[in-house]
């Protein structure tokens, strides 16, 4: 008998790599009927309906929702779940019946505040950092705890500062005076209001990606990021400059360690606590020794990481926001796809500084074995521009990480724009 589908239009909030990424899996699944991505970029443009629509500015995103019979919204980014967009439909009588995936604001801050995600993992012993935090009322306790600690240090802001407010230090002198400045002189704004000190972990870093519906989870692939600008994970920090999946040195009884250690913690926490959650938890995780410990939680899917976890995941997408929805997570099968994918981020020369835009993108057409997924790229007079620091993410497949990286540096010898920069030395370090 064939099963019963649910055809419904769908709306991806977001402009990313990511979001095209979504709106990519969305579109190949019988369940969507119309597909809309606000505001989108020129990769989503083709495959849906771009609305130009800030993510944050829910009334006119409760107008297009109304306006296009949409009934299921996939929040890409963290802002509108921390200002609360689910909130924002379960409290309307006219949008309530519309499916969000995404937290609520509550458990949105696991990631909207650094010390609520400490308080959290220490409440349900969730292995992490010690911490201490600290305001502009204890700052000489704060200075005194940097004392007792051996360095690096490790001062984070606790509240959103767009991927910036992580601070890494080896001298005592120069932690103490950025802890004042971010405590005193508001370095990140409101978000350095409070800090947490943590303890430095020395490890190598990947991702978990978890799919709650509040109740019950499943585990995603696992994902290794690459988050510095230049090659040997050298200067600035930037959003992602490739990824990889699966993560070669996380065996299955180091992820067995990360799901009953952390994952089946984490998900009951969330219950014990009342914290509304449907939809993605990203676990950033560093592996001390053979031990896993949080770094983070994020409350949404990772950026470049969503495209290689996606093109890996074989099982309908929408019919899992659906049983999300439904509170039937459990009765959904993920099916994966065995080979490895990777990414590799072609980003505008100067970012995460300064950069140009505007610069025309050739070769798109020219590409044929790897999947470019749009992120600042915009559609102007017909051709394909730069809008962003991100420009696009080179995804493809292989048996082995090498061979689809290998792909991926291929297919970018076809591309091309002013001053286009990315790594060439992903999986260096496997
Ligand atoms: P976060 O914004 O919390 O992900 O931190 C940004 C980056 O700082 C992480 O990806 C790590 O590379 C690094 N980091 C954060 N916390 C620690 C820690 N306790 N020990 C070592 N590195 C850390
Ligand atoms: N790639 C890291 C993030 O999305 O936060």
């Amino acid at each position: 008998m064939r099963k019963q589908i649910l055809i419904m239009n769908i709306l991806v909030l977001g402009s990313g790599g990511r979001e095209h990424t979504f709106a990519w899996k969305i579109a190949q699944s019988e369940e969507c009927n119309k597909l809309f991505v606000a505001p989108g970029n020129s990769g989503t443009e083709k495959i849906a309906t771009n609305l130009s629509i800030n993510v944050t500015d829910f009334g006119a995103i409760k107008a297009a929702v109304l306006e296009n019979d949409i009934s299921l919204v996939v929040v890409g980014p963290e802002d509108p779940l921390v200002q609360g967009i689910h909130d924002f439909f379960l409290a309307d009588e006219v949008i309530k019946h519309v499916s969000v995936i995404g937290p609520q604001k509550a458990a949105a801050e696991l990631e909207g505040s650094k010390e609520f995600a400490k308080a959290f993992m220490s409440r349900h012993n969730i292995p992490t950092a010690a911490y201490q935090s600290f305001t502009k009322e204890n700052v000489e306790e704060g200075y005194q705890f940097l004392e007792s600690l051996n360095p690096p240090y490790v001062l984070k802001a606790d509240g959103l500062a767009a991927g910036k407010g992580v601070l890494i230090l080896n001298d005592l002198e120069e932690a103490k005076s950025e802890l004042k400045s971010m405590l005193l002189d508001a370095k990140f704004g409101e978000a350095s209001a409070k800090v947490v000190i943590e303890e430095f972990l020395d490890g190598i870093e990947l991702s978990c990606f978890v799919l709650t519906d509040g109740k019950d989870y499943k585990i995603l692939p696992t994902a290794k990021d690459y988050k510095r600008i230049g090659e040997g994970d050298t200067g600035l920090n930037t959003g992602g400059m490739g990824a990889i999946s699966p993560v070669p040195f996380a065996t299955n009884e180091f992820l067995e360690k990360v799901e009953r250690q952390i994952v089946k913690p984490t998900v009951e926490g969330l219950q014990k606590d009342s914290l509304p959650y449907v939809g993605f938890i990203f676990i950033g995780l560093i592996k001390v020794g053979d031990q896993p410990k949080v770094i983070e939680y994020n409350v949404r899917m990772g950026d470049p990481e969503t495209e290689v976890v996606l093109p890996r995941l074989k099982t309908d997408l929408v019919e899992i926001f659906n049983a999300m929805s439904n509170q039937s997570l459990s009765e959904v099968n993920i099916d994966i796809d065995e080979r490895a994918a990777t990414t590799v981020v072609l980003v505008s020369g100067g970012y995460p500084e300064a950069y140009e835009k505007g610069k025309a993108i050739r070769g798109i057409d020219e590409v044929n074995d790897s999947i470019l997924f749009h992120a600042g790229a915009k559609k102007s007079d017909g051709k394909v521009i730069t809008s962003g620091g991100r420009v696009m993410a080179v995804t493809s497949y292989g048996n082995t990480y090498e061979e689809a990286i290998k792909k991926s540096y291929q297919s970018i010898e076809k591309l091309h724009f002013d001053k286009m920069y990315y790594r060439k030395d992903l999986g260096f370090d496997l």
